[in-house]
């Protein structure tokens, strides 16, 4: 079954989830065949652009190229970038085109960026095939690249025309990376609660790749993202709640010199900010997230790093506002499952405790 879910921002647009998805036809519906450019990586680009591209073609889209990246996030640079759109400018593509990101959040990130940046910019359109981009980074709009000096910081919003989620794709996933997209569905389910957090008993089952356990999972996460983000499309207030985990995650990256997967960073700071959560609100969730967690395949614990050099990596965070005390960290808690608060201030030695609970 495929299923369509509006994002409802200034210039709205379907996310269409299904498995094994007539992708031609559901693009047709929505933009008119013309010319376009596919933009993937090594690794999903020899499993999947041909046929998506075959589609296209046979229902009269003109393919100009086939941008192919190297895998991973060295991709999200300003190098990879300049060399992406040349190559957009070498085929001919015209500000009437469209570029098709085939790939993670890797090339969705570059993608969103590229197109929105050509020309001034071309349509959009978000093919994501790995389970964090499903759920998380192909909607919302945050598109850009790294530096040197640090992640995600040259960038803008650009909103795709649509996205569309085969889960089919997913058949290929390195199993690490199922996990590590299972990470931001959980942080969403912890969210949410109600109904979508109910269907985190299907963790496990969608783990081990049962399409339907995993539908469910994919649009639960898709539509309360699209919610948070229709009501607050520039994060200048609720949307920070997608930060669960996050301040605490986003230093252990960087601290662990990104040994760590992202979403196994993100695992073990949720661990902490509920640790955090607990202290503050009295409500205890420790065990439900180590529980939860571990049915996705996820460490709650992160690897021996000093709690020092964390804290040091999150003073750094470009999240962290210039007026923001030294002494002190704003975070996302739960109040309860389903009761986020945001911009809760949280002294340095409390947020050195909950770290070390969770280092080594
Ligand atoms: N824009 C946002 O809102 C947002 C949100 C979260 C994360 N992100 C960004 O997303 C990126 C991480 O995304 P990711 O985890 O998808 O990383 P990724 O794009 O690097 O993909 C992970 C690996 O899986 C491979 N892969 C992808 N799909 C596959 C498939 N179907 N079969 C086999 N291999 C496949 C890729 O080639 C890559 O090697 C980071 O750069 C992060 O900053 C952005
Ligand atoms: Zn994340």
């Amino acid at each position: 079954m495929v299923e369509r879910i509006e994002v409802e921002v200034a210039e709205p647009y379907p996310v269409f989830v299904g498995a094994r998805m007539d992708v031609a036809g559901a693009v047709s519906g929505v933009l008119e065949p013309a010319a376009c450019a596919i933009l993937t990586d090594s690794e999903v680009g020899p499993l999947y652009a041909g046929s998506v591209r075959q589609a296209l073609e046979a229902s009269g889209w003109r393919v100009a190229c086939v941008v192919e990246v190297p895998a991973g996030e060295s991709s999200k640079s300003l190098e990879v970038y300049a060399e992406a759109v040349r190559q957009l400018a070498r085929s001919g593509l015209t500000r009437d085109g469209t570029l098709f990101a085939l790939g993670g959040g890797v090339v969705g990130d570059l993608g969103g960026f590229v197109a929105g940046t050509y020309m001034r910019s071309i349509n959009f359109v978000g093919l994501p095939t790995s389970l964090l981009a499903m759920v998380d980074s192909s909607i919302g709009g945050k598109v850009g690249v790294d530096l040197p000096e640090g992640k995600n910081l040259v960038g803008g919003f650009v909103q795709p025309r649509l996205v569309l989620a085969d889960l089919g794709w997913l058949g290929t996933l390195p199993d690490r990376q199922i996990s590590c997209g299972l990470a931001e569905v959980v942080k969403m389910g912890l969210l949410s609660g109600g109904k979508f957090f109910e269907s985190l008993d299907l963790l496990q089952t969608a783990r081990k790749g049962d399409t339907n356990a995993l539908q469910t999972l994919v649009s639960h996460s898709l539509r309360f993202k699209a919610g948070v983000v229709a009501e607050d499309e520039l994060e200048r207030g609720r949307r920070a709640i997608l930060n669960y985990g996050h301040t605490i995650g986003h230093g252990l990256e960087a601290a662990a010199d990104y040994s760590l997967l992202h979403g196994e960073a993100v695992a073990a700071g949720m661990v902490a900010e509920a640790t955090l959560s607990s202290r503050r609100f009295g409500r205890d969730l420790v065990d439900l997230h180590r529980a939860l967690l571990s049915d996705a395949g996820l460490p709650t614990q992160a690897p021996k790093i000093p709690a020092e050099a964390v804290l040091s990596a999150m003073g750094r965070d470009k999240k962290r506002r210039s007026k923001d005390s030294r002494d002190e960290h704003r975070f996302v808690l739960l109040e309860d499952v389903g009761e986020p608060v945001w911009g809760v201030q949280v002294s340095e030695l409390e947020t050195r405790g909950a770290i070390e609970a969770i280092v080594g």
